[in-house]
């Protein structure tokens, strides 16, 4: 069975985003596949975060993926600050990566760009990243588009890994959604749909009330022209709103085309905020339960404990291979 590791930051809401590119394929993964998906805490602190608002965001985003359909029993979740390995194998991949490739990597750029003082954490994030998936020698890791370049560090440091130490870890291969590898934002198709942006009516949030998405969807930026289209060149914003309803709805973007030909964008956003609203409320409903329940935190200490007996396996080696003295 192959191994699949995946990871979302509790850095703010999740977005229809975080569902559609990489959560809605963590929980169709779990099936055929041996799994782990933690909450990446320590990634999260690489920006300032209140304690009281990380604790929150931490619960909620653990509470979101069993709501959404992840297994405790067919999967490992577990917060990455709980397996400490993480940490451990996080430096010592920072000492093998270039700054020259932590320089080149846009998800730095744009998060420290116009910024007074940036962490050096922040820097080094993509070395924290690579420990992550190689920690479990996982082969694939379901992601969005913006982590690609992330995921080909990842296999750069394991090459230079095997290379310098001898045969150690699996190469692993992202593996991202055909249609909505990239969702973008409602009211500017050139921006991705982000937790971060200071409009609200950017993003769906994956908590948002049914009758907020309606709103939020009503209000979304359209092309000019009517035709239901997908055309990501020359009409970029139907094209985003057709991309979220095929992934809501399971249907193709032919038949979406198809089904509201001649019809123009009215329909079209009325129905596709009825599909998200579907996606969303049973989510929503299981969500407050799981809080309610408490049952969070006995997931979480058996997921760390699992993980962790994997964990510690891969640093052992990586140790010994490196030249550490055994204790
Ligand atoms: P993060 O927390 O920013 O996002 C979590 C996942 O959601 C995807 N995503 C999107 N997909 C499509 N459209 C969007 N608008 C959109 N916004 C976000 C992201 O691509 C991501 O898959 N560095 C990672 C977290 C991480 C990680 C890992 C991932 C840390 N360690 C190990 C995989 C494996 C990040 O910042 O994701």
């Amino acid at each position: 069975m192959k191994r699949v590791l995946s990871g979302i930051q509790p850095s703010g809401q999740l977005t229809l985003g975080n569902y559609i590119g990489a959560l809605k394929n963590f929980v169709e993964m779990q099936h055929s596949h041996e799994c782990y998906y933690m909450v990446v805490d320590l990634h999260a602190i690489t920006v300032p975060q209140e304690p009281a608002a990380l604790r929150e965001q931490t619960e909620a985003v653990s509470a979101l993926y069993i709501a959404s359909g992840l297994d405790p029993a067919k999967a490992t979740i577990f917060l990455q600050s709980h397996v400490h390995q993480h940490a451990e194998l996080g430096w010592m991949l920072t000492t093998l990566t270039y700054m020259g490739e932590l320089e080149r990597m846009t998800q730095f750029k744009d998060k420290s760009a116009g910024k007074e003082s940036v962490g050096a954490g922040l820097f080094t994030y993509p070395s924290l990243m690579a420990a992550d998936i190689l920690l479990y020698n996982a082969d694939l890791v379901p992601v969005g588009d913006d982590q690609k370049q992330h995921l080909e560090l990842t296999r750069d440091l394991a090459h230079r890994f095997n290379q310098r130490f001898g045969d150690t870890f699996t190469i692993p291969e992202p593996y991202i959604p055909k249609v909505g590898a990239r969702i973008m934002s409602l009211d500017d198709a050139s921006k991705k749909m982000s937790k971060s942006n200071p409009n609200q009516g950017s993003f769906i949030a994956m908590l948002d009330d049914p009758a907020v998405i309606r709103k939020k969807i009503s209000r979304a930026v359209t092309d000019s022209g009517r035709e239901v289209k997908y055309d990501p060149q020359n009409k970029p914003e139907v094209s985003n709103l057709i991309s979220i309803y095929a992934n809501c709805s399971g249907k193709s973007v032919a038949e979406i085309e198809a089904l509201y030909d001649g019809q123009g964008y009215g329909p079209f956003k009325k129905d596709l905020a009825e599909q998200v609203v579907a996606v969303l409320e049973p989510i929503q409903q299981r969500y407050h339960e799981i809080r309610k329940s408490g049952e969070l935190y006995d997931i979480l200490r058996q997921g760390a404990e699992r993980a962790a007996e994997q964990a510690e396996k891969t640093v052992k080696t990586v140790k010994e291979k490196m030249g550490f003295l055994a204790r």
